[in-house]
Parts: structure tokens; C-alpha cells; sequence
């Protein structure tokens, strides 16, 4: 595995939690982190907005980052209801997901604002982990790898060489997504290293070895371990399970045993 693939495991809290609920949700995670010492993967928490503030207050000095769930591609103005890069920075968000698939398919967020999102964030300083993934009906019709490809060439349009670094790619099967549905790990390999060749062709051989895919939908304690022990899978992005603290921590810790 190239060195600076350190796994990488995000919880995504969606629109779950309360102030006080995600505070303690955000120390629990902090402390379990901070116990695993090295061995602790990289950590992000993507809260809901309002509560970024107080969940940054929570994790003060812990190595577990701040994430969004969503952005806004432009940096100020009249856009009513929206969330800018800058704003994000300013309260403490290193990372942003872009992509998701909840925002593709309910909010129904196209291929050219992903990418305007995706340049906006990384045109901020923020790394991003951007989301691609296919629905059932595509991978029953054999569309997997068509589809995760185009979703990422599109949303990688025009972003450059040098700052491929700050995207982490999340592979999530829309099936798979709070269902309790897994790809098997050779699916998700198998998805995985075709957009690993996606980027070797974007971008170089290099590049692709040193990017991070993350895998994401209905991974669990039980599941995890599993998926990060293969070769292309370099974390997960967690849903449900990142709202258990016990869950999220044994994933972390799933983690960190799998790519020792
Ligand atoms: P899930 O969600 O783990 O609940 O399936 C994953 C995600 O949407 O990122």
C-alpha cells in the first residue's frame, strides 16, 4: 500500500443528532481516538451545520477533524439558505462531502454542481471526499464501473494535479445505503480498484497509487474488518453505525488493525 493512503474512516451523522446529543456523541468519539493512540486511523465527523460549532467545541484538541455535509460553491452573497467554503473553514471544518448520494438523488444535485462544489472546496483550502456510487438497477444491468466513472471524471473536471491529494473518494452503492445491504468485499474491491484506474488516466499511475477510496453503505463492526483488508479499500464512510459510539470506535479500530 502506497505510504500516504493512512486509512481514513468518516462518520456521517445526516440529519440525526441534537446540540447536546452530538457534543457528547463528538467527546465519546474524541476519547475512543485518543485511547487508540497511533493506531487510530484518520477521523473525521460530519455533523449537521447548525451543530459544527458546538461539536467543534467538543473535539478541542482532539486529532478526530470536523467535515460538512454539504456546501455551497460560492464564497458570499445572495443565496438564501446556503453555506459557503469560507464559513466552513471559519468554524473549525477541515473536510466537506460532496456528492453524496442523498443529495444526488433526493435533493437531485447533477453531475455539474457536484463539480462546481468540488472546486469550490478545494479553491477554499478544505479537503473533500466526494461521493460516487451506482444504483441497484445499474448494477443489475452491469453498469457499476460506468457509471462510478463518470461520475468521477465529471466532478474531477479541472481539478488540478496538486490538489488531488485533499480528495478522498467515497465508493458507495446507493442500494447499499441504510439498508443494511453490503457489496461483498470483492465487489467493492473489484469498484474500487476500476476507480483507482479512472484516476491513473485522469491523472497518473502516481497519483492514483497515492489516493484514498473509501468504501461506504451499511458498514458495521460485523463488516468492517473484511472490507478494509482489501487491497484498494482505504477506510469507509459511515452512516448509521457512526451514530453508535461503540459501533463507530470498533470500525476505527477495525481500521487500524487492517492496514497495519
Ligand atoms: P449507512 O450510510 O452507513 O447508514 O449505510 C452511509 C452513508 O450514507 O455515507
Amino acid at each position: 500500500m502506497h505510504p500516504s493512503r493512512r486509512p481514513i474512516i468518516g462518520g456521517n451523522w445526516k440529519m440525526n443528532t441534537d446540540r447536546a446529543s452530538g457534543a457528547a456523541l463528538a467527546r465519546q468519539v474524541a476519547a475512543g481516538a485518543a485511547a487508540m493512540g497511533q493506531a487510530a486511523p484518520d477521523t473525521v465527523v460530519f455533523p449537521p451545520f447548525v451543530y459544527l460549532d458546538s461539536v467543534a467545541a467538543a473535539l478541542a484538541g482532539s486529532p478526530v477533524q470536523l467535515g460538512a455535509q454539504d456546501v455551497y460553491q460560492a464564497d458570499h452573497g445572495a443565496f438564501t439558505g446556503e453555506v459557503s467554503p469560507p464559513m466552513l473553514r471559519d468554524v473549525g471544518c477541515r473536510w466537506v462531502l460532496v456528492g453524496h448520494s442523498e443529495r444526488r438523488h433526493v435533493l437531485h444535485e447533477g453531475d455539474d454542481l457536484i463539480n462546481a462544489k468540488l472546486l469550490a472546496v478545494l479553491r477554499a483550502g478544505l479537503h473533500a471526499v466526494l461521493c460516487v456510487g451506482e444504483k441497484l438497477e445499474q448494477r443489475l444491468t452491469g453498469q457499476t464501473d460506468t457509471i462510478n466513472e463518470r461520475q468521477a471524471r465529471s466532478a474531477l473536471r479541472h481539478v488540478e494535479p496538486q490538489d488531488l491529494w485533499r480528495v478522498v473518494i467515497a465508493y458507495e452503492p446507493v442500494w447499499a445505503i441504510g439498508t443494511g445491504k453490503t457489496a461483498t468485499p470483492a465487489d467493492a474491491q473489484a469498484a474500487h480498484a476500476h476507480i483507482r484506474a479512472v484516476l491513473a488516466d485522469l491523472y497518473s499511475p502516481h497519483a492514483a497509487a497515492a489516493a484514498r477510496i473509501q468504501y461506504g453503505g451499511s458498514v458495521t463492526p460485523a463488516n468492517a474488518h473484511e472490507l478494509l483488508a482489501q487491497p484498494d479499500i482505504d477506510g469507509a464512510l459511515v452512516g448509521g453505525a457512526s451514530l453508535k459510539p461503540a459501533d463507530f470506535l470498533a470500525i476505527l479500530a477495525a481500521a487500524g488493525a487492517g492496514k497495519a
